[in-house]
């Protein structure tokens, strides 16, 4: 498909919830709106659900994952579900990137070149696992025959967030179909639209009622209703810190449902005077910028070593400068607006105290002049690592340059944080590259290379970036118990 063929922002029906099979409205009737952060206006209203809708919706889910049909669906069925799902999110990859830019604001071009297809991959993946995920005959002392059997956990409660609402919904869904479990999945207050449109296409490709649920709300709402339900087994969350313990507090007091969190992050990005320096730099940018600053992996703080931070600074302030910031329909856009109001004023709040700090806002610093939620690609320097800049996750289009001179003040500066997601080093010196790979408290480390995130490679954090990996062989243990069966031979 042409790169430059017009997508024109879609209109939306009103959207109702998906429980047991049937759309519905809300127990209490509520409805929200989901606004297009381009213009601030509102796409349509969705149904919003409470704690009914979310009792009615794991009761769905339950009688799914206890039903004959479940019970007896093979695990290669399972995957032939997925990949037909897989199919029809590329049957319709314009549809949903213009569903997902009109309510997320990402640019087209990212959602149909990168969303769309990153989310197909996705189901691809784990529909491949489905028959593959097993046990093992474990030798024990004594006349017993004793294996084990991967089980699916059971109902799942999945919170999503804004950032990537297409991607997050299958990282949640594809290893959890995958193993057989059944899932009531919340996605963001902000952009409901994505979900709601792949759970009919999870229909039309096949699934059994009940076994995707997708109830749109509010986080303290039905989201909590979801962390505190005590018939859910399992609860996926992606979003804050500050929620992520909220969930882990509510499973802890509740039922000790199994929790898995993808938090936040302040990676480190590391540029060596040994690097190909311009093309660190220039990735360097792309490592914040993309998608408006607003990845939980996002190299927020870049560390430049001195001989070569003049250089450094010169290409990225050079591509800040290129940036195409506008209408995220236009295939010439690279940046979008910020996805809401309470974020773009959060956002200029950090740039706000980067200034008082006493940091340099080498470029941007604005909010631009236009309806919708656009800011200026924002770089200061002179950033010191206590600077609230370079402690707390911005997640807008701001980045935070550092000087350092050394190696070894590279990776205590660089490990000073409560996070720990992502890390990159750019350098030639292999031996660098190793040591810093091994010493730096972060999920993933980056080679030479920024944001390379692949559905076969677990992703998550150290520290208060979250807890478990999502993705890959890994992803798949979240959604399984294991059960050991021991058998008297004698
Ligand atoms: P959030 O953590 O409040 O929202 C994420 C999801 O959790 C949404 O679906 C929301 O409705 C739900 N939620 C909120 N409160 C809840 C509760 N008490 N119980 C259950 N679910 C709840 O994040 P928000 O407010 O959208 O963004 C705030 C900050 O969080 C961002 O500025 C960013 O720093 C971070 N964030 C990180 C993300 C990541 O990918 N790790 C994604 C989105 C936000
Ligand atoms: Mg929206």
């Amino acid at each position: 498909m042409a790169a430059t063929e017009t997508i024109a922002p879609p209109r939306v029906q009103d959207k109702k919830m998906l429980i047991d099979g049937k759309w519905v409205d809300s127990v209490s009737g509520k409805t929200f709106e989901t606004i297009n952060p381009s213009t601030g206006d509102v796409i349509c209203r969705v149904a919003e659900g409470d704690k009914e809708d979310v009792d009615r919706a794991v009761k769905a889910a339950r009688k799914a994952f206890e039903s004959k049909a479940c019970r007896t669906m093979s695990a290669a069925q399972r995957g032939r579900l997925l990949y037909k799902l897989a199919d029809l999110i590329e049957a319709n990859a314009k549809e949903l990137a213009a569903l997902e830019t009109l309510d997320n604001g990402k640019p087209i071009r990212d959602s149909l070149n990168g969303d769309v297809p990153a989310t197909a991959a996705m189901y691809r993946y784990y529909a491949g696992w489905a028959d593959k995920i097993h046990g093992k005959t474990i030798p024990v002392t004594g006349p017993f025959h004793t294996y084990t059997r991967h089980e699916p956990v059971g109902v799942c409660g999945q919170i999503i967030p804004w950032n990537f609402p297409m991607l997050m919904q299958a990282q949640k869904w594809a290893p959890a179909l995958a193993c057989g479990c059944t899932s009531v999945l919340k996605p963001a207050e902000q952009t409901p639209l994505t979900a709601l449109r792949i759970a009919e296409l999870a229909m039309e490709a096949g699934f059994p009622e009940g076994v995707i649920n997708v109830v749109p709300g509010f986080g303290p709402t039905a989201g909590a209703a979801i962390a505190n339900h005590p018939d859910v087994d399992k609860v996926a969350f992606t979003g804050s810190t500050s929620v992520g313990k909220d969930i882990m507090k509510a499973a802890a007091d509740t039922n000790l449902k199994r929790v898995t969190l993808e938090l936040g992050g302040k990676s480190p990005n590391i540029i060596f005077a040994d690097a190909d320096v311009d093309t660190a730099a220039k990735f360097s940018y792309f490592a914040l910028f993309f998608n408006m600053g607003q990845c939980c992996c996002a190299g927020s703080r870049l560390f430049v070593e001195d001989k070569v931070y003049d250089q450094v600074m010169n290409v990225i302030t050079e591509r800040a400068k290129k940036t195409k910031l506008g209408d995220p329909f236009d295939h010439a856009t690279t940046q979008g607006p910020q996805v809401s109001k309470e974020q773009t004023e959060t956002i200029m709040r950090y740039i706000e105290s980067g200034q008082r700090e006493g940091a340099r806002c080498v470029t941007g610093g604005r909010r631009v002049d236009r309806p919708g939620y656009f800011i200026e690609p924002t770089i200061f320097d002179n950033v010191r690592d206590d600077m609230a800049i370079a402690r707390e996750e911005i997640f807008g289009p701001v980045l935070s340059v550092l000087r350092f001179k050394d190696l070894d003040e590279a990776i205590r500066r660089g490990n000073n944080t409560t996070y720990g997601l992502a890390a990159a080093v750019w350098t030639r010196d292999v031996a660098k590259a190793h040591r810093l790979a091994a010493e730096l408290r972060a999920g993933t480390v980056w080679v030479n290379c920024y944001n390379v995130v692949d559905t076969a490679a677990p992703f998550g954090g150290f520290r208060m970036s979250g807890l478990g990996r999502e993705l890959g062989e890994y992803g798949l243990a979240n959604y399984t118990e294991v059960k050991t069966v021991v058998v008297s031979m004698s």
